[in-house]
């Protein structure tokens, strides 16, 4: 039944095995991203709390896209099981931090995707990755712009409470 399925898609299988683990990183990333909503939330931190809460709903966007392409591909989509998620965070700077060492990550896994469907001549692929590239640099760039306020305002209560508040919501 696998095989036969396999057969019938029109993109690669290993570009599908590695389009299923990219829907497992985009689902672990959506839920990072509550973890360090919450976080916010609790921290008094509230736009950076609504930052987070949208990024959670973004990465979810980001795996359903993939979902559907796969099965659109007559291929098969697994749904993500997400365990370890961090929720322990000892300021707002290690917060935004991760959440940029998180990024890189996704943005590597999406260059290892465009690499193989290169390498497969898997041109449907290669193409329905760009968009992600293109959302990944914007993604970096977002949270780089955020993490220079550390440099700029500092890192003490009042300096925080302003980076907070010049963070954006949408
Ligand atoms: Fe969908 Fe920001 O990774």
């Amino acid at each position: 039944m696998k095989d036969i399925i396999r057969q019938q898609m029109s993109i690669t299988a290993s570009s599908m095995d590695v389009l299923n683990q990219q829907i497992q990183m985009e689902s672990k990333a959506s839920a990072s991203y509550l973890a360090m909503a919450s976080w916010c939330d609790q921290n008094a931190f509230g736009n950076s709390a609504l930052f987070f809460y949208a990024q959670a709903e973004e990465e979810r966007s980001h795996m359903m896209k993939i979902f559907k392409f796969i099965n659109d591909s007559g291929g098969n989509a697994i749904s993500p099981e997400v365990t370890d998620i961090n929720h322990d965070f000892s300021s707002l700077e290690e917060v935004f931090v991760t959440a940029l060492e998180q990024e890189i990550e996704v943005t590597k896994a999406i260059n290892g995707i465009v690499a193989n469907a290169k390498k497969t001549d898997d041109y449907a692929v290669e193409n329905f990755m760009q968009w992600f590239i293109e959302e990944q640099l914007e993604e970096e760039r977002s949270i780089r712009d955020i993490l220079d306020l550390f440099e700029l305002m500092g890192r003490d209560g009042i300096a925080l409470k302003l980076i907070d508040e010049r963070i954006k919501t949408e």
